[in-house]
């Protein structure tokens, strides 16, 4: 009669290839959830909802251990920055502003034009684990958009800003990064 222990290991095996497909995708979104979750509680200007509606619509965010989503809340932000200065841009060119407008969109133009270099050199950082300096530059990122939004309130004057949607994305999603952030460091 044959020993039957060969098939032992292969059934072991069976069971870590069927358990790693069902147990990785359950635990990599609720490190979204968590992680969003946890931030929430933390900072308020963090939202539940956003942060877990921008994470999980990112690619591959759902395979992401914590370093990864780091990584791609610093890719969201970098495409924010990139798609609103070309926003921008294009209502400079494309319409007629009058005088006040007209100095705030330049002035959010080139505060939006100096977050780009710095939300690159924010993903260097992070690569290179330099986390205090990624935090310094998406801070200062976040302040961009605050400067831009304030802009249009100065004087008293509370006409809207066209780009107060952004300014709050772009902030909400720099809150979102340094969370992580500061999740990783412990
Ligand atoms: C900025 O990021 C947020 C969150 O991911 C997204 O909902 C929004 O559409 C983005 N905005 C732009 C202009 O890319
Ligand atoms: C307020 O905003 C409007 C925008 O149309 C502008 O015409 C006006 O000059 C502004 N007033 C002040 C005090 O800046």
């Amino acid at each position: 009669m044959k020993p039957n222990f060969s098939s032992f290991p292969l059934y072991i095996f069976f069971i870590l290839f069927v358990s790693s497909f069902i147990y990785v995708p359950i635990e990599a979104s609720n490190l979204i959830e968590e992680t969003c979750k946890r931030c929430a509680q933390n900072d308020p200007n963090v939202k539940y909802g956003f942060c877990k509606t921008s994470l999980q619509a990112a690619p591959a965010s759902q395979c992401a251990n914590l370093k990864g989503l780091g990584s791609i809340s610093i890719k969201l932000l970098r495409y924010n920055v990139t798609d609103t200065r070309c926003h921008i841009k294009h209502l400079l060119k494309n319409k007629k502003w009058d005088k006040y407008y007209l100095q705030r969109l330049n002035d959010c133009f080139e505060l939006y034009s100096d977050a780009i270099t710095t939300v690159k050199q924010a993903m260097n950082s992070y690569h290179d684990k330099r986390y205090d300096d990624a935090n310094i530059q998406i801070s200062a990122i976040m302040d961009d958009s605050n400067t831009c939004e304030d802009g249009f309130k100065e004087g008293g004057n509370s006409t809207s800003s066209p780009l107060s949607k952004r300014n709050e994305n772009l902030f909400e999603l720099g809150a979102t990064s340094l969370c992580i952030l500061m999740n990783m460091e412990g």
